[in-house]
């Protein structure tokens, strides 16, 4: 089976090392470059710069960082306010992902609660390992809902790039391929930042997956077309109401899909669930530079002075979404209205 990873630890706990690497998802396609990470303000970077991104894995990276940053104290006794002070950090590097708070808030929890090196460290590595195993679950169960034939929209990425596993919604679809189900992928380019041209695309490619990739305006007149059969996405915080927040545009894929009565689906770990959050009108979207959206690295095709708006990501309201497939269950619009997430 084809491993699609970007974030590798090297770490014996009886020897030295704890090497944290991630592989630098801006240089995607064009290059694959991994990168050390040693301290802090590296990794809050990464997290920032989108060179570590999707919501699971900047949670399992942030949880690593602060295992990292524990073990290298590990001759001396802890320091626990540093290490408190640092995660909370990590914890403000994103805001609209709750998998990055949930994961810190367990790691905090534990610094907290012990002195031993060794019980953070194995947390951190836990958190990553789970995450593997969530995916996987993801998929199975998601899986189950694809049919031979389908031609399935996706938006963004959300695979081996941006979870520790196979990913979510590409995980789902991944597992169908697997199963030997005859499916295509349309890979929505995903404006601004092309998470879809540049890393789904990367991605499907490597594992033989058969897709076509069109910009993000073209979904609409390929439904009308007849060509879509199924969309799914993944998420970044999912409301106890069902509502969630995904990369900028999934909303109008779900709008699309409503109109042309196509099944809209989301897949997230556990992770992706905020309790503290009962409709989508509470999460906070993050709102990124003007850049990003003036032109694409270095070239800018839009005036420097023009006024930009840049929100990374929107919120679908839960009528429009079909079923959400999470880790334990796929859940339907009723078990959502019983309180299934709350
Ligand atoms: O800004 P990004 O690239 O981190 O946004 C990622 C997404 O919106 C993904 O769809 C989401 O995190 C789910 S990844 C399994």
């Amino acid at each position: 089976m084809k491993q699609i990873r970007s974030l590798a630890l090297e770490a014996d706990i009886s020897d030295t090392r704890f090497d944290l690497r991630l592989l630098d998802q801006t240089l995607l396609p064009n290059q694959e470059k991994w990168m050390t990470i040693e301290t802090n303000e590296q990794m809050i970077e990464a997290i920032q710069a989108l060179r570590v991104r999707g919501a699971p894995l900047i949670g399992v990276a942030a949880s690593l960082m602060i295992g990292k940053l524990a073990f290298e104290k590990s001759d001396e006794s802890i320091d626990k306010e540093t290490l408190l002070e640092q995660a909370r950090q990590l914890y403000e590097a994103r805001p609209t992902a709750v998998n990055l708070m949930i994961c810190v808030d367990r790691m905090t929890a534990k610094i907290k609660q012990t002195n031993s090196v060794q019980e953070i460290v194995d947390l951190a590595v836990q958190i990553f390992d789970e995450d593997v195993q969530l995916c996987s679950r993801i998929a199975d169960n998601g899986a189950a809902l694809i049919e031979d034939g389908d031609r399935i929209l996706t938006h963004c990425n959300t695979g081996g790039l941006a979870t520790a596993g196979v990913g979510t919604a590409l995980g789902v679809l991944r597992r169908a391929h697997e199963q030997g189900k005859n499916i295509h992928v349309y890979v929505d380019e995903t404006r601004p930042l092309l998470q879809g041209g540049r890393l789904t695309a990367w991605e499907l490619t490597k594992l033989g997956i058969p897709c076509t990739l069109i910009t993000d305006n073209m979904a609409a007149h390929l439904m009308s077309l007849g060509k879509i059969t199924k969309a799914i996405v993944g998420a970044d915080r999912i409301a106890t109401n069902g509502d969630f927040a995904n990369k900028i545009g999934t909303y109008s894929v779900a709008v699309n899909c409503h109109y042309h009565r196509i099944p809209f689906y989301i897949a997230a770990p556990y992770t992706t669930l905020d309790p503290e959050c009962s409709s989508g009108e509470q999460i906070p979207i993050e709102q990124r530079k003007s850049s990003e959206v003036r032109g694409f690295g270095d070239f800018m095709w839009a005036p420097e002075k023009i006024e930009v708006y840049n929100p990374s990501f929107d919120v679908t309201p839960h009528p429009l979404v079909e079923a959400w497939i999470l880790d334990k269950a796929v859940y339907n619009k009723n078990d959502v209205k019983n309180g299934v997430f709350k």
